[in-house]
């Protein structure tokens, strides 16, 4: 009898349940700091909690048509359940799924629009990164909108979209991923909402009739770093911050701007 053999399958037993309990490990604990995308959070985007846009939970649909729907905009909670859909954009996933496909990268300002387009895993690995302060918007490539529906429709199926929908319009989707600093400045269109996946989005909004002042090539960060600290008291948008399981609704033609306050995962439902 050896007794050093049996002791060491033992040992290299242990050893490996080790190594499955630490990968396991962390593949739980990506999904909990948001799915691997997480980055160093920059204080100076942070909203210090302001919020004056009503959060509603699990509202009725005649609520909604009634208090909001053409009137104003409202963050709702309680309307769908993306679990899953989130588990599907964690970074980990989202790579080995759709790294190698095309995506579309707009200019973050808000007339030109020009586009380049790129590997999936090209943009997370060299433009997905926090945006610099003085970057402007004309400057700055963002992954939102323009996806391939066929390419993308595997991952797009799972998603529920806001079960409400308003009279003659049609549901588009518009899927992106963007670092934190980034955002849209302002624009309008038609109504829609937005849901974010992964990380925070801070929203500014004003009623059609209220055209905020701002560079159309000038990028979201830095109107909030020059413009919004001297507004007047009624010169201030609404605005809020939307995390996983909020989704706000904005009415038509209002106009708004966006700030990813982390590395965002968002999804937007425009009702054409
Ligand atoms: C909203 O609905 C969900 C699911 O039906 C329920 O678990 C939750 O308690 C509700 N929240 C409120 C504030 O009513
Ligand atoms: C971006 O806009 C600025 C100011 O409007 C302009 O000076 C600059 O040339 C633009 N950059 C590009 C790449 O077009
Ligand atoms: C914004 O940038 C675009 C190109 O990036 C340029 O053609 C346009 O003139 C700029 N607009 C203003 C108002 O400077
Ligand atoms: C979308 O992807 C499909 C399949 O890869 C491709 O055949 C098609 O040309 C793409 N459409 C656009 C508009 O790029």
């Amino acid at each position: 009898m050896k007794p050093h053999k049996p002791l060491c399958h033992w040992v290299c037993f242990f050893w490996l349940c080790c190594g499955f309990a630490r990968v396991f490990a962390q593949v739980q604990r990506e999904d909990e700091d948001g799915g691997g995308w997480r980055s160093s959070a920059d204080p100076t985007l942070d909203d210090g909690g302001r919020c004056n846009i009503p959060v509603l939970d699990n509202i009725s649909y005649k609520d909604f048509m009634e208090r909001f729907a053409f009137s104003g905009p409202v963050i709702l909670r309680g309307l769908t359940d993306n679990t899953k859909f989130r588990r599907l954009c964690s970074k980990k996933n989202l790579l080995r799924e759709y790294g190698d496909r095309t995506v579309r990268l707009s200019t973050a300002n808000t007339h030109s629009y020009r586009k380049v387009d790129v590997s999936f895993r090209e943009y997370v690995e060299n433009f997905l990164r926090p945006q610099a302060h003085d970057a402007l918007g004309n400057d700055t490539l963002y992954f939102f909108g323009d996806n391939n529906q066929t390419e993308w429709q595997h991952l797009f199926s799972e998603y529920s979209p806001p079960p409400f929908t308003l009279p003659h319009t049609t549901r588009a989707t518009s899927f992106g991923v963007a670092g934190a600093g980034t955002g849209v400045p302002f624009h309008w269109h038609g109504p829609g909402f937005s849901e974010v996946i992964y990380g925070r989005k801070r929203w500014f909004l004003f009623p059609p009739d209220k055209q905020p002042h701002f560079h159309p090539n000038m990028s979201s960060l830095s109107w909030v770093t020059h413009s919004y600290s001297s507004l007047t008291l009624e010169e201030a948008p609404l605005e809020c911050t939307i995390r996983p399981g909020e989704v706000l609704y904005f009415p038509d033609r209002w106009w708004h701007a966006t700030l990813n306050l982390d590395t965002s995962v968002f999804i937007s439902t425009f009702l054409g």
